[in-house]
């Protein structure tokens, strides 16, 4: 299969850490619509599985934690990176990962899902457009939120009323597929050189 028709290669990158967090539930969801796609083929970081110090610390644990980490941000072509809100922002532990990472996000599409209370995570999705920016990351337009997610989804972890979120993630994930296509198209033409 040549590159232009192989399914896009997105990792999902689930970004809540708390212990009890509400993360996997919109994270199963969220699966179930990346997986129903067969122009995506998908893999899984979940911060609340890595061991990355927030202080420096190049050892063992850091090595061992990037070696199982790095290889599947590095092989995506697209990410979706699920967020919720913690203080009118993105969890600390999701801008660790960010951060212990550079190339790996370079000259990529970023779709952004988040949840939260009333603001549904939508404070925590334009810091990370303007995070993923200074990494030559592109936000695609388009998010799904889950505003007072708890409330959301029923007790079999389904939201009460899917029509607008699966509506929501086809028009994000439509974006995400365009710009990771014409990406990785263009960096085979010509590697991507952003200073
Ligand atoms: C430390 C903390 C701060 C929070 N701050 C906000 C906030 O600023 N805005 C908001 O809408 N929800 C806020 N919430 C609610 C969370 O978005 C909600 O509990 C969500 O389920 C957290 O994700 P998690 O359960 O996967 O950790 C906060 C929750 C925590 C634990």
């Amino acid at each position: 299969m040549d590159t232009v028709t192989a399914p896009l290669q997105v990792t999902l990158i689930i970004g809540s850490n708390r212990h009890g967090r509400f993360g996997p539930v919109v994270a199963d969801w969220l699966l179930g619509r990346l997986r129903d796609r067969e122009d995506l083929a998908v893999d899984v970081v979940d911060v609340a599985r890595t061991a990355l110090p927030t202080t420096f610390a190049p050892g063992p644990e850091a090595t061992a934690a990037l070696a199982e980490i790095t290889p599947q941000l590095a092989r995506a072509d697209a990410f979706v990176v699920l967020t919720p809100e913690y203080n009118h922002s993105f969890p600390a532990g999701l801008k660790n990962l960010i951060d212990w990472h550079y190339a790996e996000w370079r000259a990529k599409p970023v779709a952004l899902v988040s949840y939260g209370g009333l603001a549904g995570g939508l404070r925590a999705v334009e810091h990370l457009r303007q995070v993923f920016a200074e990494l030559h990351a592109v936000t695609v337009r388009d998010t799904v939120s889950f505003h007072n997610a708890g409330a959301s989804f029923d007790d079999e972890g389904r939201p009460k009323d899917p029509t607008g979120p699966d509506a929501a993630a086809k028009v994000m994930l439509d974006q995400l597929v365009w710009w990771g296509t014409a990406l990785r198209e263009a960096k085979e033409k010509r590697p991507y050189d952003g200073a």
